[in-house]
């Protein structure tokens, strides 16, 4: 194997690494889907536009119960790094990670109630990547030297590849066990 070359078990690695990292942010969609429900973080207030601000799919339990979930993950993957040589997330990277995905969620629904698309309505790419692109701007916001230190081209090919599988299988999930109306 050996080398500086593009080997079959360094992208293995690259995806694990990619994975283990982006835990923390994948873990509150999820959790918000089960936690979701009650009052609209909007309180059901519409945008002059007179379509809803965010829409009843982004909850206060959904936000406050994903996020404590996708902390206390992070917190749990924090004491095991020692064990598994690995050494990348910190309390902070954590809290940037679950608060980043659900922020960059509720900013997708804001954007997708303008362009008129329901709640729940599927919308490619956006879906997918708003969590990644809220925890990362989170990150380069507060953790600006880790992300250049540890973000490599591989581990970021590894995140924009298994982000949407790992999305669309958890919405699957979801669906069967009927906290998700849709399966994506
Ligand atoms: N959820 C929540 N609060 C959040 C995020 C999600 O309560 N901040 C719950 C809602 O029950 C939501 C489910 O998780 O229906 C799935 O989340 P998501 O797919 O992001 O919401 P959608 O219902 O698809 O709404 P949107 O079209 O606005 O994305
Ligand atoms: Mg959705």
């Amino acid at each position: 194997m050996g080398g500086i070359g593009i080997s079959i078990y360094g992208i293995f690695l690259s995806f694990l690494f990619a994975f283990w990292v982006m835990t923390p942010a994948y873990v509150p969609n999820s959790a918000a889907a089960v936690f979701g429900g009650g009052r609209p973080i909007d309180g059901g207030r519409t945008w002059r536009d007179g379509r809803r601000m965010l829409g009843d799919g982004k909850t206060w339990r959904g936000l406050i119960g994903g996020v404590l979930v996708g902390i206390l993950i992070g917190m749990l993957q924090i004491l095991a790094e020692p064990y598994l040589g690995i050494s990348v997330l910190t309390p902070s990277v954590v809290v940037c990670l679950a608060v980043g995905a659900l922020l960059g969620d509720m900013a997708k629904s804001f954007v997708k109630r303008r362009l008129n698309k329901t709640r729940g309505e599927e919308w490619l790419i956006a879906d997918q990547y708003d969590l990644v692109i809220g925890a990362f701007v989170l990150l380069l916001v507060f953790n600006t030297a880790l992300v250049f230190l540890t973000i490599t081209p591989m581990v970021l090919i590894g995140i924009l590849i298994l982000t949407p599988l790992l999305h669309r299988g958890a919405n699957i999930i979801g669906y069967l066990i009927g906290v998700k109306d849709v399966p994506w």
